[in-house]
């Protein structure tokens, strides 16, 4: 079970690694373009940070602009990078051509099982399901999960798109590895109202 940050937002992650409880990073564009900042900016003041594992995703045309996108990662970040394809038969060739040679992949924007059977065949470290994407088209964002799960596929299952804590736990419950999580959600997981309540009554008592 591990917990990795779903954001481009480096002071946030910063603040938040004391804790020991985070140790990877994933990115996509939008997150990145949210940040305003240059995405090398971004991956090397996460690397700066003692990131270790920091996924980076790749955006073409065809297969041959993904995997060039991708060898200048490798080139760049060497063991930091974890490059993000698309479920695509671009992305999923170029998936294969990369973990084929030792450089770990997420494969992104996974919908279905089948999907996710084909990223792990094309040897995806990661696979990404995106729960909340598939619940705001009225589909079922946890089956998914159990439905993955249920395949067997070897690749970790690393789950995505999450908009609140107790998706965190069902995403666990029902078969993922890893949730990525967005930094509010992440936050909201310490939270709750009785351990509040606990914790002004128990510092009263004891004043
Ligand atoms: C996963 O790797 C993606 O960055 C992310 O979880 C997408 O989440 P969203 O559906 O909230 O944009």
């Amino acid at each position: 079970m591990k917990l990795f940050l779903d954001t481009a937002d480096v002071k946030e992650v910063k603040k938040r690694l004391s804790t020991g409880l985070i140790s990877r990073i994933t990115t996509n564009p939008t997150l990145i373009f949210k940040s305003g900042e240059h995405p090398q900016d971004v991956y090397w003041e996460l690397i700066k940070l003692g990131i270790k594992d920091v996924s980076m995703e790749v955006v073409g045309d065809n297969e041959k602009d993904l995997f060039a996108r991708a060898m200048g990662h490798v080139k760049t970040y060497g063991e930091h990078a974890t490059i993000k394809v698309p479920c695509s038969v671009d992305g999923l060739n170029v998936c294969k051509r990369l973990s084929t040679v030792g450089i770990r992949v997420n494969v992104t924007l996974i919908f279905s099982p089948a999907q996710a059977i084909l990223a792990s065949l094309a040897g995806a470290t990661y696979i990404s399901p995106f729960i909340g994407r598939m619940d705001d088209n009225s589909l079922d964002g946890m089956k998914l999960i159990n439905d993955i799960k249920n395949t067997g596929v070897s690749a970790q299952i690393l789950a995505a798109s999450i908009r609140d804590p107790q998706s965190v736990s069902t995403a666990f419950a029902l078969g993922a590895d890893i949730c990525t999580v967005p930094i509010g959600v992440f936050d909201k997981m310490y939270q709750h109202v009785l351990t509040d309540k606990g914790i002004e009554q128990f510092n009263k008592d004891a004043s």
